[in-house]
């Protein structure tokens, strides 16, 4: 079982569940970081003493397997960023600001985490002439591609913005079909993959996408590492987010000139000792017996023996499609019928959340960073959430569901 590299959870006494948060550690991933600062510390790029050229080799290598690792046709399509919102951001003022015009639209989605939502709204609005706009959801958290597709017919849609897999609902998101008919129409597509990046096998370059986000806490590695696909063709499109070292190719005392994708996008020093980690962490998940297809099946029977044992307990209500094709399996929530409460008591998901807690079983709760989904398209005031990884057994399982018995039959 995987749980004795983590060494977090090796002698737990807890069942960790929220890997949707952010991910555990294998040790040879902390120690590819610790390597990193006991034998190779220097800034890549900046020296040429040995030393600094041995830091920017393992900062080239890492973006090299990196890339190899999403399916990128070239390392030069990988930019590094401090994660998921760090990537929206850069595709939002880099990309969207420097090729969008006015009475072009953005389309987003209703079931986004706030990181696809706020930095588009945050361009569009105002003087801006962009206009953004959420597409609906049927109500098993199935996106509504019909209402897509309505919208590119009326609208000048110039981006799509969809998450590979809800933060929330689970649902996993048909992005071949979404690329297919975006592009159809000329628009590009952003892909938030912070919730499918390490849990299932990602080809950026066979989903078609123009842009792919993620995070590489949440598939194992550090925090403060993570990247941004760029495919070849929007190369030339992009401008740049931040401005300084190592960014530019020349500068005067009027102008500066800035070198290529991905470099123009990596001003100032990287977490390089993170983006070593990072390689460490697909490395291991690539080592998982049958890869990352391996990775997928595993998680998947471990979420449908929870979905089966969750659906059982009287007064839960799960949200998403659940078990098929627009699962993921790696994210359940669930809300608790408040008023089923023997003792007449209202139990909040957030008290089912910190009872859970105090027996050693850690969910979140609350709204996910997925407030216009829970609340307005939902009608919820939050839900619990059991996020799973390579990591879970069925044991994990198990505990949450012998506890949550417990607390909702009291
Ligand atoms: C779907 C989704 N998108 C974006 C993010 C933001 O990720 P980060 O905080 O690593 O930038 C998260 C984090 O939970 C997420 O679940």
């Amino acid at each position: 079982m995987p749980t004795k590299d983590f060494p977090l959870l090796s002698c737990a006494a807890f069942a960790y569940l929220d890997s949707s948060a952010t991910a555990q550690k294998p040790q040879s991933v902390i120690d590819a970081v610790t390597n990193f600062y006991v034998h190779d510390n220097a800034n890549p790029y900046r020296s040429l003493y040995p030393l600094a050229e041995r830091a920017t080799e393992a900062y080239e290598a890492a973006r090299g397997s990196i890339a190899k690792f999403i399916g990128a046709k070239t390392p030069s399509c990988l930019a590094f960023t401090s994660g998921t919102t760090m990537s929206i951001n850069v595709v939002a003022h880099a990309w969207a600001k420097k090729n969008l015009q006015k009475g072009d639209t953005i389309l987003s989605t209703i079931m986004e985490h706030h990181a696809n939502i706020v930095p588009w709204q945050n361009i569009t609005g105002c003087d801006s002439g962009l206009d953004l706009q959420l597409i609906n959801m049927y109500d098993n958290g199935i996106l509504d591609l019909e209402d897509m597709e309505a919208r590119f017919k009326i609208f000048n849609v110039k981006l799509v913005c969809v998450t590979h897999v809800s933060n929330v609902l689970g649902t996993l998101n048909p992005i071949k079909e979404i690329v297919k008919m975006a592009h159809r129409y000329k628009a590009a597509v952003l892909v938030d993959g912070a919730q499918a990046i390490g849990h299932m096998p990602v080809n950026v370059s066979r989903l078609g996408v123009d842009f792919y986000a993620f995070s590489g806490h949440k598939m194992l590695g550090p925090m403060g590492s993570g990247g941004l696909y760029i495919a070849p063709q929007r190369h030339a499109e992009m401008g740049i987010m931040f401005a300084g070292g190592d960014m530019i190719s020349r500068v005067t005392k009027k102008k500066a000139w800035f070198k290529p994708v991905p470099y123009r996008l990596e001003a100032g020093t990287q977490s390089v000792a993170d983006i070593i980690g990072l390689e460490a962490a697909t490395e291991y998940l690539n080592n998982f017996p049958n890869g990352l297809k391996g990775v997928k099946t595993y998680i998947n029977q471990l979420g449908k023996y929870a979905w089966k044992k969750l659906k059982k307990i009287p007064n839960i209500k799960l949200l998403g499609p659940g078990p098929g094709k627009d699962w993921a399996s790696s994210v359940i929530s669930f809300t608790f019928d408040h008023d089923g409460a023997s003792n007449g008591e209202r139990i909040k998901n957030q008290d089912l959340a910190t009872e859970l807690g105090k027996h050693g079983i850690y969910v979140r709760s609350g709204l996910f960073c997925a407030q216009p989904l829970i609340e307005e398209r939902l009608g919820l005031k939050g839900a619990v959430r059991v996020s799973l990884h390579l990591y879970n057994t069925v044991s994990d399982i198990d505990r949450l569901i012998e506890q949550l018995l417990l607390i909702t039959k009291k």
